[in-house]
């Protein structure tokens, strides 16, 4: 007894100094290995008498079982000591400033775009988007503009070459398709913005073939044009960063909205610097109204018990007009000089609390 004793004392301190996985292996391997001195013990078993044999018989195994569990711990804090010298070792300090040199620039265009979900976000709303590829439903009739509607005629559309049914797709003109899409697809109460790109067969000093939109919904109960007026006025006084911005609501037509607006924000020309927020000139920045019942009943909804309203704004703009960028054309010229001066550092993300743009 003693000297399995006195080896159970030797084994477990062995197991305590081992130093590392491979010396921990060692000391299992010369105490319960197939030549090991447990092992050796359990061997002798057979040349005892049977009441002999049963207590030493029990006593070893106590003693194996209590050498494999410290072997267990063992490995486990070895192992753990491992991992921690490796996360040291391989660590980031997230706490090294950025930097941002040689990634380039954040297009005014993306910049804009991130600024104006960052203020819906905050107020609920959340992302919808749409194929760029339309048809002529989502495009047109559901928006209420039938064929051979005027509003048609307005909008300079992209064609692609016709179906063996003479049916056509078009490049979308507007992100007001995202609206029927969203309403097609999800009950109410919906509340989305759409952003995205969009396209009309124009090319001047304030037209390109291609630009940009946002779309706003808001599809519920009893949502009126107060709630509107707020949700716009509060957008506006966010994105452009000042506060009681002058709104105006001026009566005008859209196919899919009545009654229909155009906001304008007040702003002042003074010695030929463009100020928003102040002074007697009026800048138009987008379109909005209630959603037509006839738009809800295309998409399945009954207006008696639904209603809502909608909004449009070009991003191109609103970009503009907030930092200054004089020529349309430019946006789209690849020029890295421009890039470079009106571009936004990759690393600031909008967030209404962080700071929209710095
Ligand atoms: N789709 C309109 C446009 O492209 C903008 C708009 C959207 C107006 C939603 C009203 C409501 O001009």
């Amino acid at each position: 007894m003693d000297t399995l004793a006195s080896l159970r004392d030797e084994v477990l301190a062995a197991v305590g100094a081992a130093g590392s996985l491979a010396d921990l292996d060692e000391v299992r391997v010369g105490a319960l290995g197939k030549k090991g001195r447990l092992t050796g013990l359990m061997k002798e078993l057979g040349g005892l008498d049977p009441e002999a044999r049963r207590m030493r018989g029990q006593a070893l195994n106590v003693v194996k079982d209590e050498v494999a569990a410290a072997i267990e711990a063992r490995k486990t804090d070895l192992e753990d000591a491992a991992l921690d010298a490796r996360l040291a070792q391989e660590g980031i300090d997230v706490t090294l400033p950025p930097r941002p040199d040689g990634v380039g620039t954040i297009h005014p265009i993306s910049q804009t775009m991130d600024e104006v979900i960052a203020i819906f976000a905050q107020m609920g709303f959340a992302v919808a988007e749409g194929p760029e590829i339309e048809d002529d439903f989502h495009n047109f009739t559901a928006l209420n503009i039938p064929p051979e509607h005027p509003a048609r005629q307005m909008h300079d559309t992209f064609y692609l070459p016709p179906h063996a049914d003479g049916t056509r797709h078009l490049l979308r003109t507007h992100t007001s398709p995202v609206q029927i899409r969203t309403m097609q697809e999800q009950a109410p109460p919906i509340r989305i913005v759409a952003p995205g790109r969009t396209y009309r067969c124009d090319s001047d000093m304030t037209h390109t073939p291609m630009f940009h939109q946002i779309e706003g919904l808001v599809i519920d109960r009893s949502t009126h044009f107060g709630h509107l007026k707020g949700c716009l006025i509060e957008f506006v006084e966010t994105f452009f960063e000042v506060s009681e911005v002058p709104v105006r609501f001026r009566p005008s037509f859209f196919p899919f909205t009545e009654p229909s607006a155009e906001v304008d924000i007040g702003c002042s020309r003074k010695g030929g610097e463009l100020t928003i927020g102040a002074g007697d000139g009026w800048l138009e920045i987008l379109g909005c109204g209630m959603v037509h019942p006839n738009v809800l009943i295309a998409c399945g909804l009954d207006p008696a018990v639904y209603q809502g309203f909608a909004f449009g704004m070009g991003i191109e703009r609103i970009a503009m007009l907030k930092y200054g960028i004089p020529d349309l054309r430019t946006f789209f010229d690849a020029d890295l000089r421009w890039l470079k001066h009106y571009g936004f550092v990759p690393l600031d993300l909008p967030t209404v609390t962080g700071g929209l743009s710095r």
